[in-house]
Parts: C-alpha cells; structure tokens; sequence
C-alpha cells in the first residue's frame, strides 16, 4: 500500500536530499544598525558556493551572500544538505540536455562542483540504488518561488538516459505527459504567481539505475476548493475553465451551453479572465491531446468537460427570498432558475429533483417520518458551492486515479524517489481553512529542516 497523506510526516525525516527556495524578487530587509557591516566584503562569491564556508554566518551576512550571487545569475547556492535555489524569471539556458549530461553519473562521473538542481537529483538516484533505500526530495518555498519548475527539472534528469532503452518508455512519457494535465486542473493565477499550485502533489517515481522512470505514482492532497467559487481580486480560478471556455468548438459550446467567462457568477467576482502570456485555446488542445495519450476515452473526456461546464453554472443558479413556514427569508427559486438548475443537472449528470431540495430544505428524520424545513437564503447558496466545490475536488480525484491506472507497477514499488511539491506559504486578505492547513503544512517543513541542518550540523 501506498503511504497516506498524514505518514507523509514520517517521509519528511527520512529525506537525505533537500532541496530549499527563495524568492528570486527580494523584498526590502530592514536590519540594525550593528548588523550592517559587510563582514564577507571580501570573499570570492564564485569560490564559495555553500552557505557553511563563510566566515560570519549571520543573517545579512548570508543574504547579502545570496544577492551577489544572484546577481551573477547563481541561483544554487547550498547549505549543505540544503539547496537554496533564487528563482531568475528568465530562462538561463542552465537546465537544458546538455546540462542534464554534465551532471548524470552515465555521462559524467565527475560532475561540476557548482551546486545545481540536477547535482541534488543525481545524489538521491546514486543513494536509492547504492543503499537499496528511498528518497525523497523535498521542495519548499513561498508561492512563486519556483518549487514546480525545479520539481519538472528533477523529473527531466531522472527521466535521462544516456543509451536508448530497448524497453518500453511510454510509461515514462506518460508520467511526464500528465503534468499538463494536473496543471490545469490543480493550477490557477493568483496575485503573487501565474501558475500557481493550488494542491499539493508527491510523486512516487522508480527509477533505473542507468536512470529512466519506470513507473510512477501521483498522490494530491488539500486541493483549495474554495477558488471554485469564491475569487480574490485579480486571481483566477483554475486554469481548466478557461480552457474550456476559449478553446471549445462552436459545436461543444452549444452541446454543453458554454458562455462567456464574464457571464458566471463564479468567474466574475475578481475581474480577471485573462492570464499574460498564456494562450487558453492553444492549452485547450494540449490538454486534450493529454487525455488521449493518456488513454482517456472519448466519453470520459466528454464527461469532463460537461461537469466542468455544470460546476460553472452552479454558480448562476442564485436564490429569491419568500416567507414561509416562519421563515422570514427562505429560499426559493423561480421557475427561470429552475430551469437552469435543471440544465446544470442534466451537464452534471445528477438528479435535479433531489438537489433542489437538498439546496431548499432541511431534512430531518423523526420516527419513521422525514420532516423538511426550508432554509434561508444564505445557508441555501452555501448548500450550491458546496456542492460546486465537492465536485469539483472528486473530478480531480478521478482525474489523478485515472492517471495513475497508467503509469504506476503492477505490484507496489520496492524503492521510489519521492518528490514533494507543495504549495508556498500565503497570506490573503481572507484567509480560510484551507490557507491555515497549508501554512501549518509549511512550518512542518520549516521544522524538519531547521532539524536537518542542525543535527548536520552538532554531528
Ligand atoms: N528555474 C527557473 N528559470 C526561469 N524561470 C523560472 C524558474 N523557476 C521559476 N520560474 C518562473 O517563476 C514562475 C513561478 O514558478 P513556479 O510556478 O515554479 O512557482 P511555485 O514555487 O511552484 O509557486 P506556487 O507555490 O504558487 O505553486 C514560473 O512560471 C516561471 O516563470
Ligand atoms: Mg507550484
């Protein structure tokens, strides 16, 4: 059996590879007075490239270490066991195939010493197999730090291998075809990135000696469900409904009654539709190419896009107040919204009998009779988005279960490499459930790195 979500804690101390980010756009750091002098003015900041070599390691000692590196586009720097790893915003041509080469074991038994992202991918590869025992790697950092490009990276150098395989690599080409698929169902812009992961994702990959990924297996966790229905200025929702929106064919709008991204009441409240530079059509048919690859049927994909499109006209299926059975302002519904609750159903492939009186009423069951009591306004749009978001939230579920019908073993794996790539830490104006349970989520990294360096360190 795989490991649930909550042993993920006991994977976290296990970890011999870990790798830690910065946000590459520094903020103003206030410092005293005292704090200020420059101690390491005169070091060699290409001869140092770890955190432990400076001679004073205070913290505007290492920050001012970590910005002159940056600004000779260093962005790995370590603290040994750590990476720290400065997101540059721009492509520094350092991640390609060739830089892959310098840094797998097949093709270069001496690597660089300059730290990088592949130097921590090919210490975990050479410890799975030399010491018959898992891996994991952790990536952390605040949102827009680069934790899901390092995580793409990680996967690139694990999926390299020097000499062809005679074997069977469609595996492998699906564990790395499913990316854009998680993407755009478990990604969305947000004020701070434009590709924000709104879940959380560990993949469990078994790797061949020679590298390649043999089999793979997705586990997500703590999907922010509330996104469906509630935006913040400025921000999307998930990329996929967008996608939707802009690359379907005139024959599917009309089939799954599509609108415009500004005619849902769960798409309008943040006024923005548009993501920069990011092409929604082009991304619909990449995503669509996806699920074929990934040998999703044609019904099956049929059946995504229509309750995506009936979880976006939940939104729109709005309540009018009336008084009745002493209820001042009970909810009710016109003959129009019924209808479209109707419509949302159909697309939904639900009842619409029975959700408009789940929606409507309480239900309660007193000796073998069942009582129904209309329930106001309010807790009715509550009953709407919360079936809105529950969809949505086992939508990705199968979605993830499909995916990893094809590509994880037979049997469950013996040695993985597990990547961890989570969600930064954020604070919204209104922060809910769901941001407390993520950045509780971080300070328990934060802790088991603080632990890690620090037993390196006395040991
Ligand atoms: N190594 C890199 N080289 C160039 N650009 C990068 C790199 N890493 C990140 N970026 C840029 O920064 C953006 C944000 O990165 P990414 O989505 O990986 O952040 P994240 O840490 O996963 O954030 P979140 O927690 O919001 O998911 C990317 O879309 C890309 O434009
Ligand atoms: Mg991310």
């Amino acid at each position: 059996m795989p490991p649930s979500v909550s042993q993920l804690g006991a994977a976290v101390c296990q970890v011999h590879c870990i790798l830690l980010l910065c946000h590459g756009r520094m903020q103003p750091y206030e410092i005293l007075i005292e704090d200020a002098y420059n101690s390491n003015f005169d070091i060699d900041i290409r001869g140092i490239p770890d955190i432990g070599h400076l001679a004073h390691k205070n913290c505007a000692a290492v920050l001012d270490f970590l910005r002159a590196r940056y600004m000779e586009d260093l962005i790995y720097t370590t603290a040994d066991p750590l990476l720290i790893a400065t997101n540059p915003f721009r492509d520094l041509q350092n991640t390609g195939p060739q830089w892959i080469q310098k840094y797998h074991a097949s093709t270069s038994p001496e690597p660089p010493k300059e730290p990088h992202v592949f130097q921590i991918a090919r210490t975990a590869l050479e410890r799975l197999h030399s010491f018959d025992s898992s891996q994991t790697i952790i990536v952390s950092g605040e949102s827009g730090a680069g934790k899901t490009e390092a995580t793409k990276q990680l996967m690139a150098f694990l999926a390299y291998v020097k000499n062809e395989r005679k074997g069977n690599i469609r595996i492998q080409e699906a564990v790395m075809a499913a990316n854009p698929i998680l993407e755009a169902f478990g990604n969305a812009k947000t004020t701070r990135n434009n590709n924000s992961s709104r879940f959380g994702r560990f993949m469990q990959l078994q790797v061949g000696p020679e590298g390649g990924i043999l089999y793979g297996f997705i586990r997500n966790f703590l999907l922010e469900k509330v996104r469906v229905t509630q935006l913040g200025v400025d921000e999307r929702s998930y990329h996929v409904f967008y996608q939707l929106l802009s690359g379907a064919s005139t024959s599917l709008k009309t089939t799954l009654h599509l609108l415009r991204p500004d005619e849902y009441v769960y798409l309008k409240g943040s006024g923005c539709y548009l993501c920069p530079n990011t092409d929604d059509a082009a991304d619909f048919r990449v995503v669509g190419q996806t699920f074929e690859k990934m040998n999703f049927r044609p019904d099956e994909v049929n059946s995504i896009w229509s309750i995506l499109s009936g979880i976006l006209l939940l939104g729109n299926v709005e309540f009018q107040k009336k008084e009745t059975e002493g209820v001042p302002d009970a909810a009710d519904l016109t003959p129009e919204k019924k209808a479209l609750l109707s419509q949302c159903c159909e697309l939904l492939f639900i009842d619409s009998k029975i959700v408009e009186k789940e929606f409507l009423f309480n239900m309660r069951v007193i000796g073998n009779q069942e009582i129904q009591s209309p329930v106001s306004v309010s807790k009715a749009q509550v009953n709407r988005d919360s079936l809105a978001k529950a969809l949505y939230e086992k939508l990705f579920d199968w979605i993830v279960l499909r995916l990893n019908q094809r590509i994880q073993p037979p049997r469950w794996f013996q040695i993985v490499i597990g990547l961890l790539d989570i969600f930064g830490f954020e604070v919204f104006q209104h922060n809910s459930l769901e941001q407390l349970l993520i950045n509780i989520t971080n300070e328990k990294l934060q802790k088991a790195f603080i632990q890690i360096v620090f037993s390196r360190v006395s040991a």
